[in-house]
């Protein structure tokens, strides 16, 4: 399954992400955790992304073309993959389907998760993520479960991200409402888009993604089947 998780900042792709991954043993894919790697690793990209977003604004779509492309042909994605931050724009979808094309593939579905600026706002300024692990939490809707120590790795340090403070979330929320929003017809015209609504508790979202893709799944199978009939002929 090739799937998109869009949204704005604080929607809830990386925390849909990691259970769509383990639901379909698919890759999860996120640009913004690659993007924070290379910043770490002091790498020419990450040089290059740090400053922009630190600002809130997007990286340049050539950047984020190519290092997507060099991921999704990784062993790891044979089997499908779940992209989450990416694309970010119409030239980055238009860019990510030749791609597929090229290889004899395509999307199966691009889910939207919705959500209102203050809910996301209140999302962002809760998280914090273990130093250790990169392990997500929210002071509110997702604790550890013993205080001070995370549930993955037992580490004790936990960190804000860097682009979580005010100004930046302001400006990441323009960019999604200016630059990503407008991507949505995009997806809608090849009748790939789900929407869910992403304002419900972590549990209710991830049961509505799975309603959907689950049935598409069966669909998915149901042609094949049909397919395979077909070209088998009838049995005499
Ligand atoms: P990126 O890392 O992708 O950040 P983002 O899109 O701003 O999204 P977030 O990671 O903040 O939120 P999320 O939707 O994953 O929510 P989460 O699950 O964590 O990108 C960072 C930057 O990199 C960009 O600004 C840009 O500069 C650059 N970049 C990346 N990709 C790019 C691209 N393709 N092109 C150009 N530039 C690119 O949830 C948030 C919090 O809410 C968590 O604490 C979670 O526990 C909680 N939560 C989640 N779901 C719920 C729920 N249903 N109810 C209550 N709480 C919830």
């Amino acid at each position: 399954m090739r799937l998109v998780l869009l949204g704005p900042p604080g929607a809830g792709k990386g925390t849909q992400a990691a259970r769509l991954a383990e639901r379909y043993g698919i890759a999860p894919v996120s640009t913004g955790e690659m993007l924070r790697a290379e910043v770490a690793a002091g790498s020419e990209i990450g040089c290059q992304a740090q400053a922009v977003m630190q600002s809130g604004s997007l990286v340049p779509d050539e950047i984020m073309i190519s290092m997507l492309g060099r991921r999704i042909a990784a062993p790891d994605c044979k089997r499908g993959f779940i992209l989450d931050g990416f694309p970010r724009t119409v030239p980055q979808a238009e860019a990510l389907d030749r791609l597929l094309a090229s290889r004899g593939l395509a999307l199966d579905a691009v889910v939207e998760l919705a959500a209102v600026d203050a809910a996301l706002i209140e999302r962002i300024s809760g998280r914090f993520i273990c130093a250790a692990c990169g392990a997500s939490y929210h002071d509110r809707y997702k604790p550890t479960r013993v205080r001070g120590v995370c549930d993955l790795c037992g580490g004790s340090e936990f960190i804000c991200r860097a682009d979580d403070n005010p100004e930046t979330v302001a400006a990441r929320l323009a960019a999604y409402h200016r630059q990503t929003a407008p991507m949505l017809p995009y997806y809608r015209e090849q009748g790939k888009l789900f929407d869910i609504n992403g304002m419900e508790t972590m549990e209710e979202v991830a049961a509505a993604i799975a309603a959907r893709l689950d049935a598409l799944a069966g669909e998915t199978s149901r042609r094949f089947d049909v397919a395979t009939l077909t070209h088998r002929g009838p049995r005499v």
